[in-house]
């Protein structure tokens, strides 16, 4: 593990979040719960707009129509699984840090984020073209493949933390 990686993860655990997380009853569980549901408010809708992608109620809704509807919530989420999660890592940074599945999280994180970015940089940008259409571009199926593999991937890796 690189030397600033090492010293700023030895600095959140042992800073005064670090401190409380670890000592404040119930603080942990409840950090864990509020991760919980913002893994569940993040990837529920981003999961179903996913599936609208790949042609799933296409007859009921246009994409433009369900991004409205659920990409909000599922940003939202993040925002919560990433402040919980920074609180969570807090308790024992250099620990979690250091098990089997975290570079696995971290990664599929990062691919899942990227994916975001070139997707909305890219094939969205054109979606009045194709928001209707029976068959969506093959780069949005692939944008929504991606995306379903990478929040999948990361709930397991998150999962598996306490476990490798
Ligand atoms: C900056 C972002 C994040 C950090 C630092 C982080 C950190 C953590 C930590 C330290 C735990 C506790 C491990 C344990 O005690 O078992 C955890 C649990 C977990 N994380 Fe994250 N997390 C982040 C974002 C996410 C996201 C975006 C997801 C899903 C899409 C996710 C999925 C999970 C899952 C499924 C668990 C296990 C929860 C449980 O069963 O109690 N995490 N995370």
């Amino acid at each position: 593990m690189p030397d600033w990686l090492n010293s700023l993860l030895k600095l959140l655990q042992g800073s005064a979040l670090g401190e409380a997380v670890r000592n404040a009853e119930y603080l942990y569980p409840v950090l864990e719960a509020s991760h919980i549901l913002g893994i569940a408010l993040l990837v529920g809708p981003a999961c179903t707009f996913d599936l609208r992608l790949l042609g799933f109620g296409r007859r009921v809704v246009s994409v433009t129509s369900a991004a409205r509807n659920l990409l909000p919530v599922s940003h939202v989420g993040f925002v919560i699984a990433v402040i919980t999660g920074i609180a969570l890592l807090s308790a024992q940074a250099t620990v979690v840090v250091g098990t089997g599945a975290a570079p696995w999280k971290l990664g599929l994180l990062i691919l899942a984020c990227l994916n975001v970015l070139v997707f909305h940089g890219g094939i969205y940008r054109r979606v009045h073209e194709w928001t209707d259409a029976a068959v969506t571009p093959v780069a949005a199926r692939i944008g929504a493949g991606v995306s379903l593999t990478a929040w999948t991937g990361t709930v397991f890796a998150g999962r598996l933390l306490a476990y490798t």
